[in-house]
């Protein structure tokens, strides 16, 4: 049936531009979510939600003056905040050295012995011990006191957010799910972070290889709030183990407005376009996003997690034979300064082989004995109980690697990989890196045994990812292997 010429068009609907515009939680707010403060301060209490809602959503706050400015407001709001001061000296300790890092520990000690004549609440005190934890690298502790937390405020989402971070840290890849499962039950779509606690479930879907349930989870995130930039990575890395390479280039592509919006988390996600193209083997887009976005965003920041995906994206090109020029070398100098932190195994083996990728053998050999010094030194926690059984092997191992000495390359990598898989910090696409180096030693070393390991390896892989057919890049890699291996009879 044709239109009449005087039919009225529909009016078209029309959907806001989805923006960082939150209301911030007042005392009474936080009450509603069975929260509450020593401070009877409106103001420090919002600008504690707003910090959060930073952290969370990967973004700077402009009207706020980002993160640091919005500090600066909570402070001038009330400056005895206990949990504001809980809150920033905790995260100034996290991840870092004590012994190049002392003056928010000693803070954080002092607050505590006055802590006691304070009436800090119940929340409070308790993220207070998880601080402490936080603060002599018991990341283990710290974790299981941030969930222990939820079990009584299962909507905090500064202890959902740090367990799980923490379990993504240690390698707990199961409470990746658990984690955000256990308090999803409390959350209605009028929640703060609502959407946000599925971005949570659909990465730990798809770490455990359970792809559809992922998908469906990280849709849901992303119709409750688009610019959540988690469920955008979540689903990521739900098309890379899934070996969905196309259809993950095309959706980080497609929605690459939503996901920038927040800065703060944006060199994470471009590294995860740049990996889409490498499995697709488009590698000249892989090293112009390189040269784009992930290098100068990378070198800007300097800090070890940037800079373990600018030498990642690197790496990943040199091995599959393209030539990356010296780029390699202001990622080196970038790794310099984090020569001694010895926060993560997973960050000092990038600096081992981004330090040979730059042709620096002198800076690799330094962060070998520093590594050593490290391991018979008396720093505890659960880096130090990783790298001590195997940070040297890994160091070794790479360099063997880098000097054409496949054999021993193996040698030192293949015992400690699964241990390796199993307890560094990472996701599982970021800690492929350490595997992808075995296996190139592996074929390039080129004996029967060695060759047999490769097949485990990516058989194991397939087995691990719950795929039937091997990622593009791995079946690309056993063509190559099996047509050399054919020539060579
Ligand atoms: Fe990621």
């Amino acid at each position: 049936m044709s239109k009449t010429v005087d039919a009225p068009e529909a009016t078209p609907e029309v959907f806001e531009s989805p923006s960082f515009t939150f209301n911030w939680r007042d005392l009474a707010g936080w009450q509603a979510d069975g929260i509450q403060f020593s401070t009877s301060s409106n103001e420090a209490v919002k600008m504690y939600d707003a910090l959060l809602h930073q952290a969370i959503y990967h973004y700077n706050d402009g009207q706020l003056g980002g993160f640091s400015g919005t500090t600066a407001k909570m402070t001038e709001a009330d400056p005895d905040f206990a949990m504001g001061k809980i809150f920033g000296l905790g995260l100034d300790c996290f991840a870092t050295n004590p012994k190049k890092n002392e003056e928010p520990r000693k803070k954080l000690i002092d607050f505590s012995a006055k802590a006691k004549n304070q009436n800090l609440t119940k929340y409070e005190a308790d993220h207070l011990r998880a601080a402490e934890l936080l603060a002599i690298e018991d990341y283990w502790g710290a974790m299981e006191q941030f969930q222990e937390v939820l079990k009584t405020y299962p909507k905090d989402p500064y202890s959902l957010q740090m367990a799980y971070f923490l379990a993504l840290t240690i390698g707990e890849t199961p409470r990746l799910y658990d984690i955000p499962a256990s308090v999803v039950k409390y959350y209605d779509p009028s929640t703060p972070f609502y959407g946000h606690v599925f971005g949570k479930i659909c990465f730990g879907e798809g770490e455990r290889g359970n792809y559809d349930a992922s998908e469906i989870a990280g849709r849901k995130a992303l119709d409750h709030f688009p610019l959540d930039n988690w469920a955008h990575h979540a689903l990521a890395h739900n098309f890379e183990e899934s070996g969905r390479a196309l259809q993950g280039r095309n959706f980080l592509l497609n929605s690459a407005r939503d996901w920038t919006t927040g800065t703060t988390f944006s060199h994470h996600i471009w590294w995860h376009t740049a990996l889409f193209h490498v499995q697709l083997g488009e590698y000249e887009s892989a090293l112009q996003l390189y040269d784009d976005k992930v290098g100068p965003m990378t070198l800007k920041d300097g800090g070890n997690f940037p800079l373990s995906d600018g030498s990642s994206l690197l790496m990943r090109l040199h091995l599959e034979g393209v030539n990356i020029g010296d780029r390699a070398n202001e990622q080196a100098k970038g790794w310099v300064k984090h020569n001694d932190d010895f926060v993560s195994l997973f960050y000092d083996g990038h600096n081992s082989f981004c330090s040979l990728l730059a042709g620096d053998a002198a800076a690799n050999q330094k962060l070998l004995e520093n590594m050593r010094e490290f391991v018979n030194g008396d720093r505890l926690g659960w880096n130090k109980d990783v790298t001590t059984n195997v940070g040297i092997p890994l160091v070794e191992g790479i360099t063997h690697f880098m000097d054409g000495e496949y054999t021993e390359a193996v040698e030192k990598m293949a015992p400690i990989m699964p241990e390796l898989q199993k307890k560094i910090q990472g996701s599982k696409a970021q800690k492929d890196i350490f595997r992808q180096i075995l296996l190139h030693a592996a074929v390039k070393s080129n004996t029967k045994q060695n060759l047999d390991l490769v097949m485990d390896i990516l058989n194991n892989k397939l087995v691990e990812s719950k795929l039937k057919e091997h990622t593009p890049l791995n079946q690309r890699f056993l063509d190559r292997m099996v047509a050399v291996h054919e020539t060579q009879g």
